[in-house]
């Protein structure tokens, strides 16, 4: 059933297949036998085989176990899931923050407890595969804005002014293309049309703003977006995911 859809993915250049890693020596690593410089990593900050990061994760797992054995609600908060969470209060310089496991599960988590049917959601045309499914979940009126085009987020507020909750969500920093979203012009309008808004800090935390706060911090809007989504995956060199 599934081979001829299989084989047409694969004239079209399209069927992927893993890449399998046999070591990792911070940007070298070694794939089929051979050394190869590791350009397409989002271990922006080397931190994923940091000393200190090991010995902290090692101390973990033999003061803690390897899993929590349930879910949050149930018995799986331990002390470590409350002081990470204060410390990326912290470091966001937010009200508080909220673990997820994934990226994924964070926009897809996040999204439709902000957003629900009869809401509106402004979302750019490039945002993050995760945000599209979050924005889907939501069952609110998506309005896909071309990317970075402010006065199409203005125009689409003026004619929602009715709407009962309207949320902007933009990437910081784009995935594919690496650009930064216009956060000034969007936080001013969400500022004068008295709407949420949310930014995926995903490829910003740990990379852009003085300390590394961020696209908030990037531009000097510190407390002024309502949400940041952030990955522990990529620079901070885990994974998992917070809401901020
Ligand atoms: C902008 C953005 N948001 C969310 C995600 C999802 O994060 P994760 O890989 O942790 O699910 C990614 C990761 O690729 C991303 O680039």
């Amino acid at each position: 059933m599934f081979e001829q859809e299989l084989s047409q993915l694969e004239k079209q250049h399209l069927l992927r297949r893993f890449m399998v890693v046999e070591s990792y020596d911070g940007p070298r690593i070694t794939v089929n036998g051979r050394s190869l410089l590791l350009m397409c990593s989002n271990d922006y900050l080397g931190l994923s085989s940091h000393p200190s990061l090991r010995e902290a994760a090692a101390k973990a797992m033999e003061n803690y176990g390897f899993g929590s054995g349930a879910s949050r609600l149930i018995s799986g908060t331990s002390v470590l899931h409350e002081e990470l969470e204060r410390r990326i209060t912290v470091f966001k310089g937010t009200e508080s923050a909220l673990l997820f496991n994934s990226g994924y599960a964070a926009n897809t988590g996040i999204i439709p407890a902000i957003a629900g049917a009869g809401d509106v959601i402004l979302s750019d045309s490039l945002n993050h595969a995760s945000i599209i499914d979050g924005c889907r979940l939501s069952r609110a009126n998506v309005v896909v804005y071309p990317h970075k085009d402010v006065d199409f987020i203005e125009g689409t507020l003026k004619k929602n002014r009715n709407a009962k909750r309207t949320l902007i969500v933009t990437d910081g920093v784009f995935s594919m293309d690496g650009d930064i979203a216009p956060l000034p012009e969007i936080v001013m309008l969400a500022e004068k049309y008295d709407v949420i808004l949310m930014v995926d800090d995903a490829h910003a935390t740990g990379v852009i703003g003085k300390t590394g706060r961020g696209t908030a911090e990037h531009f000097g809007l510190s407390g002024r977006v309502h949400i940041q989504m952030g990955t522990l995956g990529k620079a901070l060199g885990s994974f998992g995911a917070f809401a901020a």
